[in-house]
């Protein structure tokens, strides 16, 4: 069966400072981190790229990065990406023409598969790929900022695809904490991204457990 993960996402952390986030994110019991990958275009916002996942992976050597690529060409940063360190490339299905070559070239470099759906996206959008895929993502916010209110009308992707791939990584991103993890947990996801409440939370090793036990239980 599959595993329950804890991904803890630095993006409404101090990015000044960020490899001191990813370390306590990691010491306080995280199992990977989610990077949000932002270009502008994809997105109505900016983060970070390779170069930044670079230095990151020199002082964070360890952790499993799972790249967020909210970006409008996922083909031009595999390469630069995986050299950079990441373990694992997710990109959206809106923003691809060829789902398939582009899956071939991340493991070709070395890396994971994820395949992400917007809000917006129906599921049958991801499940003819799902073979090419280890990881598929369910936004429950429109991408592109931290801090939002979780979409409760997302779950019913989940549990589909939850039935037809009992197997599979099935990962939650945005508005997660411990008000919504239990509709996520029921409805099959196992990869649970939380940026906010975990990052700004005052003891982020207790938000991390109390997250854990209601996907485990
Ligand atoms: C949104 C990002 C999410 C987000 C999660 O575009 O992909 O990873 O930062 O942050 P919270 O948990 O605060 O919604
Ligand atoms: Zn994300």
């Amino acid at each position: 069966h599959v595993e329950c993960k804890i991904g803890p996402s630095i993006l409404n952390a101090d990015l000044s400072n960020l490899h001191e986030a990813c370390i306590k994110m990691m010491d306080s019991g995280a199992d990977y981190l989610h990077l949000d990958v932002m270009d502008g275009h994809f997105v109505p916002n900016l983060t970070f790229g390779h170069p930044l996942v670079k230095c990151l992976r020199s002082k964070v050597p360890k952790a499993f990065f799972d790249m967020h690529m909210m970006v409008a060409n996922p083909e031009k940063w595999v390469d630069p990406m995986a050299d950079a360190g990441a373990d694992q490339y997710t990109f959206h299905i809106e923003a691809t023409e060829d789902a398939p070559s582009l899956a071939r070239k991340i493991k070709e470099a070395g890396m994971k598969v994820g395949i992400g759906i917007k809000p917006g996206t129906s599921v049958d959008a991801v499940v003819p790929y799902a073979d090419l895929a280890d990881m598929i993502l369910v936004m429950t916010v429109e991408p592109g900022f931290g801090g939002q209110k979780f979409m409760s009308d997302m779950m019913p992707k989940v549990k589909y695809l939850r039935q037809k791939f009992p197997d599979m990584d099935i990962e939650v991103d945005g508005g997660v904490g411990p008000a919504t993890i239990d509709a996520c947990a029921q409805a099959g996801a196992n990869m649970i991204v939380s940026g906010s409440a975990v990052v700004n939370a005052e003891d982020p090793k207790t938000v991390i457990s109390l997250l854990r036990q209601s996907v485990v239980k």
